[in-house]
C-alpha cells in the first residue's frame, strides 16, 4: 500500500492508524534516506499510542525506550542504527532479546544496515521525500 503525504501532521495521521493495528510482538523496519520521514513516522505511532513526552531521534543514543500504556503494548524500542559503527556496539545494547516480546513493539530506522542481526520483520515501511514537499510512505505488512 503507498500513501502521499504533504505535512508532518499527515505523516502522523498516517502513522496513527496504523499504530491502531499494532498488538505487540511486532518488528517494524524503516527503510529510507535521511529527511524521508522515518522519525516523523516513529513519532506519531507513540503519541497514537499515548505516549506524551517529547520523542527525539534515537542517532545518537541508538535507541530510545518508551513505556507505553495499553492492554498488550508495554514498550516501544525505536532504534537508529545510521551512526552505529561496529556489530559489538550492537551487542552491547541487548536489543536481541527485547525484539518481538509480547509486550514490545520495535521501530527500527537504517535496518539494512545490521540486516542479518534482525529478526524478520512484520512490516517494512519505505519512505521518500518527492520533490514539491510530499513524502511518500509505502507499507509493505508481512504478517
Ligand atoms: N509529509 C511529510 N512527512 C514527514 N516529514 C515531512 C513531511 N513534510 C516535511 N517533512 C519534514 O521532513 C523532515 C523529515 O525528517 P525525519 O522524520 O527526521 O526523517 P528521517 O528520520 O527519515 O531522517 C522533517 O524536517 C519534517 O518536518
Ligand atoms: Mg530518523
Amino acid at each position: 500500500m503507498s500513501h502521499t503525504t504533504h505535512s508532518d501532521e499527515e505523516t502522523k495521521a498516517l502513522a496513527a492508524e496504523f499504530a491502531r493495528t499494532l498488538h505487540g510482538g511486532e518488528v517494524v523496519f524503516l527503510e529510507g534516506d535521511l529527511g524521508s520521514g522515518k522519525t516523523t513516522f516513529v513519532r506519531g505511532v507513540a503519541e497514537a499510542l499515548g505516549f506524551s513526552d517529547p520523542v527525539r531521534s534515537p542517532s545518537f543514543t541508538i535507541v530510545n525506550r518508551y513505556v507505553i500504556q495499553h492492554p498488550t503494548i508495554k514498550q516501544m524500542l525505536h532504534v537508529d542504527l545510521y551512526r552505529l559503527k561496529d556489530v559489538s556496539e550492537l551487542s552491547a545494547l541487548a536489543l536481541e532479546e527485547e525484539l518481538e516480546r509480547p509486550g514490545t513493539v520495535a521501530f527500527i530506522e537504517w535496518p539494512s544496515l545490521f540486516r542479518d542481526v534482525f529478526p524478520t520483520p512484520s512490516v517494512v515501511l519505505t519512505l521518500t521525500a518527492l520533490p514539491a514537499g510530499e513524502h511518500k510512505i509505502e507499507i509493505q505488512d508481512l504478517r
